[in-house]
């Protein structure tokens, strides 16, 4: 068939491909564990259901302003200022459906044909994708396991070129949970500026990091940085919502009033009642997050304490997110090969990390029960033995 050329050159989500066929293997009955989602296991809480069900309730059931209702902009913008500094008005905020969907539509509209973003490896799988289908080129800054998994500021600066329009930072990473300090941010600011290129801040995981480390937004830096910078957040992973499609994108004026055309004409509003949930969540879930926080973060320790005992794996200790990147170059098996062999010989899902750039890793999420977590390194470990 002749599709366009723009879809060919994509592939599916492969997390999400992985993420659905354990599913479905353990629906079939097969005794799958499943390190593979990319979601928090816990339930949305219960105020926050509540609040989309009395919406519902009272026929809050219609169209809404395309880029969000304004009581929800108001609320991001007023989280934004509080907790990370960052002045927004309302009117630079786009709510859309899911952080996935902002950073799309920012993309969109950021990038022409042949423009350069340079994204970090290992990255999350979708920013290459979304930045083809935009018609931009990627370049890709590899990061190593020795250094945190961190770009540094000479790595980035050779890299730029007159092309470059956007650079991608993930803090907290997906795969990694590395996170980059303020000390970091500042130097690679001070290059965007000097370049006046933008930056699109993915802090979707911002609520979810560990040791006592603080998050750094680096649009809160200083002004001229502001001005080049796209925040992107939203309520999937810090308030476990995330089957209710709900992020959004802070960014200068013309950005924001140019993701709210887009949106209004290919999704329109991000759903009604949802948005109703997130204003909820904004108003009253922190003690909540806390808590799942608490509980992240005491899986993070076990799985890192369990897999660093396994021979041939070396995890990397996340301060973020809840994912475990591990390399696994000293089984001398291709990522692929890994994640293949051990769903098929072992039962236990893991994503490979070619998915991220990174074919000696594969990425365990510590988003299941301690129970779990323990029962499916004792598989890979007795796995490990045999092969
Ligand atoms: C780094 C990163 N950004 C964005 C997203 C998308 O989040 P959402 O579910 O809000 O679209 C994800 C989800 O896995 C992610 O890992």
């Amino acid at each position: 068939m002749n599709l366009a050329r723009r879809i060919q050159n994509i592939t599916p989500s492969l997390t999400l491909a992985i993420e659905a066929k354990a599913k479905r293997l353990k629906q079939e009955g097969v005794d799958i564990i499943s390190f593979s989602a990319g979601e928090p296991d816990f339930d949305t809480p219960q105020p926050i259901k509540q609040s989309a069900i009395d919406s519902l309730n009272q026929g809050f059931t219609k169209y809404t302003p395309a880029s969000g209702i304004l009581e929800l902009r108001k609320a991001i913008s007023e989280k934004l200022s509080q907790e990370n500094h960052l002045t927004y008005s309302p009117e630079q905020i786009v709510v859309s459906c899911g952080a996935k969907h902002a950073i799309y539509n920012t993309l969109q509209v950021l990038i022409n044909e042949g423009d350069e973003v340079i994204i970090p490896s290992p990255y999350w799988l979708s920013f290459p994708e979304m930045v083809s289908l935009a018609g931009g080129k990627s370049v890709i800054l590899k990061t190593e396991f020795e250094a945190g998994y961190l770009p540094s500021p000479a790595q980035l600066e050779k890299l730029v070129t007159k092309k470059t329009k956007v650079l991608i930072l993930n803090s907290p990473s997906n795969p990694t949970g590395a996170v980059m300090s303020r000390d970091l941010l500042r130097q690679i600011g001070e290059i965007a500026k000097a370049h006046s290129f933008f930056i699109l801040s993915d802090e979707i995981y911002e609520k979810l990091i560990f040791d006592g480390k603080e998050h750094c937004s680096i649009g809160s830096l200083d002004s001229e940085l502001l001005n080049l910078t796209i925040t992107v957040g939203g309520a999937s992973k810090a308030y476990a919502m995330t089957g209710w499609r709900l992020g959004f994108s802070a960014s200068p004026k013309p950005i924001a009033e140019a993701c709210g055309s887009l949106q209004s004409h290919s999704t329109s509003n991000p759903t009604s009642f949802a948005q109703a949930g997130y204003l909820e969540a904004l108003k009253s879930g922190e003690p909540e997050v806390k808590k799942m926080r608490v509980a992240f973060e005491k899986r993070r320790d076990l799985m890192y304490r369990l897999v660093s005992d396994i021979p041939k794996l070396k995890p990397f200790k996340p301060s973020g997110a809840f994912y475990l990147f591990v390399n696994i170059h000293q089984t001398r098996l291709s990522s692929l090969q890994f994640s293949d062999r051990l769903l098929d010989e072992s039962k236990v899902a893991v994503v490979p990390g070619i998915a991220f750039g990174d074919d000696h890793a594969i990425r365990m999420s510590f988003a299941v029960s301690e129970q779990l977590i323990e029962s499916g390194l004792a598989r890979i470990r007795e796995w490990l033995k045999k092969i």
